[in-house]
């Protein structure tokens, strides 16, 4: 339709994205067979068919064990560069992508070679004309100690990244626990995302503004429940990461036709369309905006608003955002 084709064409910057969540079954093989890792799985068909999630942790286990076939900095690289061609296509011009690398350091994988695979797939996405910057993300079911230790190994590689994030398992890992290392990030001069209120309560997306002091939140979609948190939300004028079609795969919401994108925006949220695992959830960016429009939640104009938003929301400097808007 017309509104297809408006989505696809619109300039946007993608804001949550987890590289490892970009790994695609087909490459799951191909790396596995490179590494000599054998795959609990015959063939990418049964792959897919164990990606039935009935909420996070059900997801995130099936995720930390796709990761375990990416070993060297080539891995990394192909990775990386798959998703940077995948999201070019969708018109996204700029992404800053999570990285988790407690994931790949804690089964003896160096962050050098994470860091670089990922920092030289970034530079050559220029040629795409897309830019990238990376997050360094907190495994919040791990201890805030070894979030120190994972930022410690960052410390060389300061000028590779643009912030720090908090991701995986949320109810029982609340904001709170990486005080002092988000203090610490903060103290590096890195920006600050943490996912809160995607399964959490909205307690949890006060103590990630109030104690974490981030810069942006991701998901955000429980705060909904809190018209005070809402408030503050707005006149602070925090970006919201929001991905429509992993809430569906991880139950977040019950129902696509639930989905609290146009709520938010009624309520002056600033809230963009991501795709946080596009690999596991079935789309990409434009499959996300897509997802909500042929449900008829939002129309051109709300899809106008996403795409701004996605670009003002972004860890740019105004000459580049300037450009994309
Ligand atoms: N890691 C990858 N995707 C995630 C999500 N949606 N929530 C928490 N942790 C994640
Ligand atoms: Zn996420």
């Amino acid at each position: 339709t017309s509104l297809d084709a408006f989505v696809a064409g619109l300039p946007k910057a993608e804001l949550h994205l987890h590289i490892e969540g970009s790994l695609e079954p087909e490459l799951m093989f191909d790396l596995a067979q490179r590494n000599n890792i054998a795959l609990p799985y015959n063939n990418v068909e049964a792959l897919r068919a164990a990606y039935d999630f009935s909420n996070l942790q059900d997801f995130l286990d099936i995720y930390y064990q796709g990761a375990d076939v990416l070993l060297t900095e080539a891995d990394f690289y192909d990775l990386a560069m798959a998703y940077f061609r995948r999201a070019a296509a969708d018109n996204v011009r700029h992404a800053e992508i999570f990285f988790d690398p407690q994931t790949h350091t804690d089964r003896g994988i160096p962050y050098n070679y994470v860091i670089e695979g990922l920092s030289r797939a970034a530079k050559d996405a220029e040629a795409l004309g897309l830019s990238v910057s990376l997050i360094h993300s907190f495994l919040r079911h791990l201890s805030e100690e070894a979030a120190f230790e994972s930022l410690a190994m960052a410390v060389p590689y300061l000028d590779r990244i643009i912030g720090v994030g908090l991701d995986s398992s949320e109810v029982g890992h609340p904001p709170s626990k990486f005080a002092n290392v988000f203090a610490k990030a903060k103290a590096l001069g890195l920006k600050l995302c943490a996912h809160a209120g995607e399964e959490g309560p909205p307690a949890y997306v006060y103590e990630a503004l109030d104690v974490l002091h981030i810069d942006r939140i991701d998901h955000g979609n429980r705060s909904l429940e809190d018209p005070v948190l809402v408030a503050h939300i707005v006149r602070e004028g925090l970006t919201l990461t929001v991905c429509p079609l992993s809430n569906h795969k991880l139950c977040v919401v019950s129902d696509l036709n639930a989905h609290p994108i146009p709520d938010m925006l009624k309520k002056g949220l600033r809230a963009t369309i991501n795709s946080d695992d596009p690999a596991y959830f079935g789309g990409y960016v434009n499959d996300n905006f897509l997802s909500l429009t042929r449900l008829g939640l939002i129309d051109r104009d709300a899809c106008l608003t996403l795409a701004r938003n996605s670009i003002t929301g972004a860890f740019l400097d105004d000459a580049r955002k300037a450009v994309l808007l």
